[in-house]
């Protein structure tokens, strides 16, 4: 199956998959406060994550690698929908259109679509300072985002068997890079050990990318008869590996938290507890391809307003204040965390 086959059938089966992921935001609980003394005008959703100026908490995370002619529309449509709702946007994996350059054009759309949006180039850990500025360039990014996928390389028969050397080739990155670089996962989120090493050779933005949303290893095993099974709930919950990132990291290194997130309700709650902000794909990728592209845009409209007036309950005009909102934890998530040490 070549490359831009199984990547359509990624989309496919996360499209299937979405309405059935378990999501851990529930053990997250808000304290009413019934004197916020806020009014929804003086409610702020802009935020710098270091040099980079978000003007909404969330953004379109990556999707569609691969090249070919559905690469090209997606990536297109969705440029389309960050120029106009003001949302930075990530691309997929470009190492395709770096072997192939014919492919290339797949990913230059979103910059033409978009001319001054802030664009997150995209590659995995193998890739080199060379290929990583070669990403950044094709579509002028304003930071590159390095996927790691470890269980989803493993679930496939055809995937790396060989990890060593990640942590070196991105601190190579960082330091030959003149924009950001974000680590990312694929949705089995990140620990705090595996945060403090990447935080060592100085990266500043982790993306958690936590269990709980599209699931590459239950993607991977629908295809095929004798499927790692094991993996299908293998990882670390959204909330969990955000909270787990917050107790090791400084100021100096901001938290993306990604991983199932659906509705305003669960992005206040990942900025509350520790994330800068909020990535979506598969949701975002769903609506787009079921209902086009104006549902799409509308739904971005509608989280903002609704992220307003829970922010406005909450008395938050802005995300830091949000970060002080009083919380309660429960369930598996609490006795995780307590069993971890991390209060
Ligand atoms: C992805 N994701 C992804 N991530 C990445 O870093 N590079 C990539 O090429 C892709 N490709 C891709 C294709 C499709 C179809 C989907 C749905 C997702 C992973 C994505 O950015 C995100 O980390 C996970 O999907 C978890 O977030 P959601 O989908 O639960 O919001």
């Amino acid at each position: 199956m070549s490359r831009t086959e199984r990547k359509w059938d990624h989309i496919r089966f996360a499209l299937a998959n979405q309405e059935k992921s378990a999501f851990a935001f529930d053990e997250i609980k808000f304290i009413h406060q019934s004197l916020p003394n806020i009014s929804t005008l003086d409610v702020r959703l802009g935020h710098s994550i270091g040099e980079l100026y978000l003007s909404s908490p969330i953004f379109i995370n990556a999707m569609t690698g691969g090249g070919g002619e559905r690469t090209y529309r997606i990536n297109k449509e969705l440029a389309q929908v960050a120029a106009a709702t003001g949302l930075a946007m990530a691309v997929g994996s470009q190492m395709a259109a770096i072997k192939d350059k014919a492919q290339q054009y797949t990913f230059e759309v979103v910059r033409k679509e978009n001319p001054s949006g802030i664009l997150i180039a995209n590659l995995g850990s193998e890739a080199t300072p060379d290929q990583a500025k070669e990403a950044v360039n094709m579509i002028e990014a304003n930071a590159l985002q390095i996927h790691l996928n470890v269980i989803q390389e493993l679930t496939m028969p055809e995937g790396d068997r060989d990890f060593t050397g990640a942590l070196d080739r991105i601190e190579a990155i960082v330091r030959s890079l003149e924009v950001p670089v974000i680590v990312k996962e694929v949705g089995f989120g990140m620990s705090c050990e595996t945060v403090k090493l990447l935080s060592s050779i100085g990266v500043s933005i982790i993306d958690v990318g936590g269990f709980g949303g599209t699931n590459f290893a239950e993607i991977e095993n629908n295809r095929r008869e004798r499927a790692l099974s094991f993996f299908d709930d293998w990882g670390i919950p959204t909330p969990i590996s955000i909270i787990e990132a917050a107790s090791v990291l400084g100021q100096d290194t901001a938290i993306i938290g990604s991983g199932g997130f659906k509705g305003a309700i669960d992005i206040v709650k990942g900025i509350a507890i520790g994330a800068e902000a909020v990535g979506m794909a598969g949701y975002f990728l769903q609506t787009l391809i079921k209902k086009g592209i104006d549902s799409l845009k509308e739904e971005i409209e509608t989280l903002h307003r609704e992220i307003r007036i829970i922010m406005t309950a909450l008395g938050a005009s802005n995300l830091a204040d949000l970060k002080r909102t009083p919380l309660m934890i429960t369930g598996e998530t609490y006795h995780w965390l307590n069993q971890r040490g991390i209060n």
